[in-house]
């Protein structure tokens, strides 16, 4: 005798466009810096990407959310950064500063990067996974994620985190051949890595294209939406019955291509997005996920509870991910977090 309700993930469910009667519920960075236990597991590493390829330390971070709340999945513990670490390039975190990588400045670098190599050093990531897929309960699904090739090109190029984008954007719109290499290498890597991460027990899979904003129409249609358009076509012939999210951060408008275009099973909406539009425009073609403003879940009580509301009033009807606009916070109280799940489990 099988118990399918047990099994029953409504993430999954929701994302493949069937009826669940949980709204399913996860927040981007919901591991993190703002979570005491995260700090007390953190300082167990000096290197962040230490931190990261240590299963026994990114199991534990995965799950620390999952204990404390009524998630409906948990994320994988990693970073975008991995895969240009991968490659080859040199990527470290200061304290304060954020994410640094030796830049590359034309395509001769590009032929000393190998995915042969990146699938060897991130194999950590995939024994990650392995044992998430055991330890997380029946009905919670387990996401893999990668970067989309134009964010990462932007880490790639500028050095870390930038303003302006100016120096990925010089080569993006002056060199477009030249730059069409570097995304084709980003496109076959992120590919492979999200493959690997199915392979070793992701259920559902997430695209975060965090700077896709910073390009205008015509460069992000071809740097940001076909690129992941074409990973998208090889992991549904891998992979067909794992769903993915797409998450083209401040693109807009540009929101209404990627719906059109039916690029994955869901679409990512950032908080710049009127829910009732994100309803009428995209929610008939395709999942929505979003789209609270993560500053809001550092407010927390009725301010918080009103903008909450204000977003299942639009697309809680529909097949809808409730989801922050962007990633947690560090100075996230955790406690809103609480508050926040028992205002979205009411509601449905
Ligand atoms: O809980 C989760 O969502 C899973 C873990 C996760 C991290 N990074 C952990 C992390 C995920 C999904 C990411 C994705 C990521 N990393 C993105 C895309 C999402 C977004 O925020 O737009 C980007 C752009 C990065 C690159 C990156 N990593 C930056 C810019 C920084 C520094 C900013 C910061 O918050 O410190 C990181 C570091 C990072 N990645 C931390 C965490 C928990 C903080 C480092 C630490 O704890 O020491």
């Amino acid at each position: 005798m099988t118990h399918p309700k047990a099994q029953t993930k409504a993430l999954v469910e929701t994302l493949h466009g069937r009826k669940s009667e949980r709204l399913p519920i996860w927040l981007m960075r919901q591991a993190g810096r703002y979570l005491p236990e995260y700090r007390a597991l953190r300082s167990r590493s000096k290197g962040f990407l230490d931190f990261c390829l240590s299963p026994d330390l990114a199991v534990e971070a995965t799950l620390q959310p999952i204990r404390r709340y009524d998630l409906d999945a948990a994320i994988l513990f990693s970073d975008i950064l991995v895969v240009p670490y991968g490659l080859g390039q040199r990527v470290w975190f200061e304290e304060g500063i954020g994410p640094l990588l030796d830049p590359i400045v034309g395509t001769d670098e590009l032929q000393r990067f190998e995915i042969a190599r990146m699938t060897e050093v991130l194999q950590p990531v995939y024994e990650t996974l392995r044992r998430l897929r055991k330890e997380l309960p029946a009905d919670r699904s387990l996401i893999g994620f990668a970067g989309a090739p134009w964010t990462l090109a932007s880490y790639m190029i500028e050095g870390g985190s930038s303003r302006d984008f100016a120096k990925a954007k010089l080569w993006a719109y002056g060199r477009p051949e030249s730059f069409q290499k570097l995304i084709d290498l980003l496109v076959d890597a992120v590919a492979t890595h999200l493959e690997a991460q199915v392979a070793a027990g992701a259920e559902v899979l997430q695209i975060f294209d965090s700077w896709a904003g910073a390009l205008d129409t015509a460069a992000m249609h071809r740097w940001s939406l076909d690129p992941i358009k074409t990973i998208v076509a090889r992991l549904k012939k891998a992979a067909p019955e794992v769903p993915v999210i797409v998450f083209p951060r401040g693109v807009a408008t540009g929101y209404r291509d990627f719906a059109a275009e039916g690029i994955g099973n869901a679409i990512g909406i950032d908080q710049g997005i009127d829910p009732v539009w994100a309803r009428d425009t995209l929610q008939s073609r395709i999942v929505v996920q979003g789209n609270l403003d993560p500053r809001w879940l550092v407010v927390g009580g009725d301010g918080m509870r009103t903008a909450v509301h204000r977003i299942l009033d639009a697309l809680g009807k529909g097949p809808f991910v409730f989801n922050l606009g962007h990633g947690c916070l560090p100075e996230t109280p955790p406690e809103h977090v609480t508050e926040l799940i028992a205002t979205v489990r009411a509601y449905r």
